[in-house]
């Protein structure tokens, strides 16, 4: 099929690609001339596994990217809209782009046509999509509107496309749901799985995946309230931390005790920092707005943010609990990115917490597998870019474990406590276990675990469990 998708930021770029990978004529349209420059010319602006494949594989050939969002229309059979739906200071989703592209579509209509919403967006859209695309000249017959949200996780964007959990088409007659069918075929049939040139399939990836089909309003929810529950389940786990830590219990065997119940799983049962990243953030701050708009106090979702910001609150206790004073501390930091796997540093947990650190008075020498320039863009001049852990390490007073990339879980122990100034390593991802870091000489802070230590925490008389309440 000929497809147009409009914007090539994340969600639109990986839909393209692998859109064209599942055999479809794909235009990708932006108006960042810039951006389409790099695109045509071969660059991979973001980092995501399996997309430089993707992109040398199809560019050229079944993918191309233009400005003309006209003629892309009267190509396709399927407009995605991808672009972005960025908060307004209400905590609104702000729509204006979305708008400005139905517009664009609404002069271009020439035969019948499935516009496709694939950005985050409030229920509702839909409507007013087809409203504005009405208003500027489309006919009735002539479109539908569809809802066909993305569920996919920037670092295994491509994966995460290809073998999803599910396809969700929100779609309000067959007519349309019919044509989002046939796009997606390649994956509910299972034939894309049996190409040789097939993406590799992940772990637990189940195959054929099902097929959804809602209304459009449904599929607009199942959006928000999915990423609202992810946000939710990292929020109770971080506030379970917290009372592992007043008790001295220990979060990840409590973990472990309650995902293994089929019916609340172990993922996004990691405690840590708190969630970051340009979604779960934007997209909580949506869901409550547009639940008050319609009559409804979320304020479930107020208590996921609020014990979010604490969890960071309470990682810089765990940095004072450990360093006593901040001004003119040396730190050693790992990680920027708000999550391992990604050089996205939006709502980074990472960075808000070196800002403080910063404000307090810190030094700061940070490492990022991905991340440097864009924490470059955001941090200034103002923290030192080393090019490993070690090198972070290398002098400081303590190392600080922001960003669960896969390579810090399982660095060398030994030249990692010969570089640091002291041995002390505050994780804020538990990315280690604590008596194997403590058998390497570390004092180690992590989140809802004992405190562990080689030397005597606390003067002499304090009894083992006060000791483990400290952090409280
Ligand atoms: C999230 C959702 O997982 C996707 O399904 C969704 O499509 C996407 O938002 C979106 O709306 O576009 P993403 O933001 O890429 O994906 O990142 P996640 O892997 O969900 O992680 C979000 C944050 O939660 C990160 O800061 C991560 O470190 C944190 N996290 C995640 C935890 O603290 N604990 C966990 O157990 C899992």
């Amino acid at each position: 099929m000929q497809i147009a998708v409009v914007g090539s930021g994340y969600v639109g770029l990986v839909a393209g690609a692998c859109l064209a990978d599942l055999g479809h004529d794909v235009i990708v349209v932006d108006n960042d001339q810039e951006k389409l420059a790099a695109l045509q010319g071969g660059e991979v602006p973001i980092h995501e596994n399996f997309l430089p494949e993707l992109l040398a594989r199809h560019r050229g050939v079944r993918l191309r990217f233009s400005d003309d969002l006209d003629n892309a229309v009267r190509a396709s059979s399927a407009i995605f809209i991808a672009v972005g739906t960025p908060p307004t200071e209400q905590g609104e989703a702000d729509l204006s782009y979305v708008e400005s592209v139905a517009r664009g579509i609404a002069g271009a209509i020439n035969s019948y046509k499935v516009v496709v919403e694939k950005s985050t967006v409030p229920v509702y859209t839909c409507d007013w999509v087809r409203r504005i695309i009405l208003r500027n000249g489309g006919h009735a017959e002539h479109f539908d509107v569809a809802s066909n949200p993305e569920f996919l996780r920037e670092g295994t964007a491509v994966t995460d496309f290809l073998y999803p959990d599910r396809v969700v088409i929100g779609a309000d007659s067959p007519r349309c749901a019919a044509v989002l069918r046939e796009i997606y075929a390649p994956l509910t049939d299972g034939t894309y799985y049996l190409r040789p040139e097939a993406i590799p399939r992940p772990d637990r990836a189940q195959l054929p995946p099902p097929l959804i089909v809602t209304g459009a309003k449904s599929a607009e929810l199942i959006k928000h309230a999915s990423n609202a529950f992810l946000a939710m389940k990292i929020s109770f786990i971080n506030a379970v931390a917290s009372i592992c830590e007043s008790v001295g219990a220990d979060v990840q065997q409590v973990c472990r005790g309650i995902g293994t119940d089929s019916r609340i799983g172990p993922r996004f049962l990691n405690p840590g920092i708190g969630y970051g990243g340009s979604c779960f953030p934007k997209d909580l701050m949506a869901f409550r707005a547009v639940a008050r708009e319609y009559g409804y106090d979320f304020r479930l979702l107020d208590e996921v943010i609020r014990i979010n910001e604490d969890q960071r609150q309470r990682f810089i206790r765990k940095v004072r609990s450990a360093l006593w004073t901040l001004r003119g501390k040396r730190l050693g930091v790992l990680g920027l990115a708000f999550k391992g796997g990604t050089d996205d540093i939006r709502e980074s947990p990472a960075i808000v917490l070196i800002q403080s650190l910063l404000q307090e008075g810190c030094q700061i020498c940070a490492y990022d597998p991905a991340a440097h320039l864009r924490a470059r863009e955001a941090l200034g001049g103002a923290v030192m870019l080393v090019e490993n852990a070690y090198d972070a390490a290398r002098g400081a007073d303590a190392l600080l474990i922001l960003t669960e990339w896969e390579e810090f879980s399982s660095l060398d122990l030994k030249r990692l406590r010969a570089a640091l100034r002291y041995p002390i390593v505050i994780d804020g991802r538990n990315l280690y276990d604590p008596e194997l870091m403590a058998g390497h000489g570390f004092t180690y802070y992590s989140v809802g675990r004992p405190l562990v230590s080689p030397e005597p925490l606390a003067p002499a008389g304090v009894a083992p469990s006060e000791r483990k309440s400290s952090l409280s």
